[in-house]
């Protein structure tokens, strides 16, 4: 399984012919690694609906013919914008598909979609390749954090380290030792202004606090896990 961070809280994941896209917000992404009308998708996750992660959504899934996950009410709205291919989990549900599974799990946020439909943000727990991914989505700190990572063994925590609109680099450093995952990768930082900081500096304090290995990727770069 490869991981490819594609800017911001996008991740394309692939393996062994399939393409799973979390959050794929690149049309008005300055940081994105990849253009809307050239990436693959079999599915496509959605944390929430704020736009700078339902992003290109539903541009892709039509392109595509991919599946869509998305929190219930997320999901309608996706339905009425023409989408057929549509899973609608609420917290805590799973949904298996054919290339493995994603299972929604809480998150400490907001979320508005640019059309104003509300939903509960989420966490996604991925299963794919053999590898367990788990991305924050946009989150604060928790303390659940905790019962999450003792719940699944996760090989790769993907964790907002920004601030401003989620937990800060100093919180995601207690983040990481709370999910205990085997590698962390940072994102959600340097896209805009007010969430710039300093990815290195995270990096260092989670391998000297923590057991967690962090592995900090440009946009466009791939990991396997
Ligand atoms: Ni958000
Ligand atoms: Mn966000």
């Amino acid at each position: 399984m490869e991981i490819r961070f594609l800017g911001h809280a996008a991740f394309e994941l692939s393996h062994d012919g399939v393409t799973v896209l979390i959050d794929p917000f690149l049309t008005g992404n300055p940081k994105a690694a990849v253009s809307a009308d050239e990436v693959a998708a079999d599915a496509i996750l959605l944390t929430h609906g704020h736009g700078d992660h339902l992003g290109d959504a539903v541009a892709i899934a039509k392109r595509t013919g991919a599946s869509v996950v998305a929190i219930v009410e997320l999901a309608s709205e996706l339905r009425a914008d023409g989408l057929t291919d549509v899973h609608d989990p609420n917290l805590g549900g799973t949904v298996s598909l054919g290339w493995g599974s994603v299972k929604l799990v809480p998150a400490w946020h907001t979320s508005t979609t640019p059309k104003g439909i509300v939903s509960t943000p989420a966490g996604l727990i991925v299963e794919f390749g053999g590898s367990t991914i788990y991305h924050l989505g946009d989150t604060a700190l928790f303390g659940d954090l905790e019962l999450i990572g003792r719940r699944h063994a996760i090989d790769v925590a993907l964790i907002p380290i920004g601030g401003y609109y989620t937990m800060d680099r100093h919180d995601a450093v207690e983040a990481a030792r709370m999910i205990g995952a085997r590698q962390v990768i940072p994102c959600h930082y340097d896209t805009f202004p007010p969430i710039v900081t300093d990815a290195q500096a995270f990096a260092a304090e989670v391998e000297t606090s923590t057991a967690s290995e962090v592995i900090v990727l440009a946009p466009g770069e791939r990991h396997v896990p």
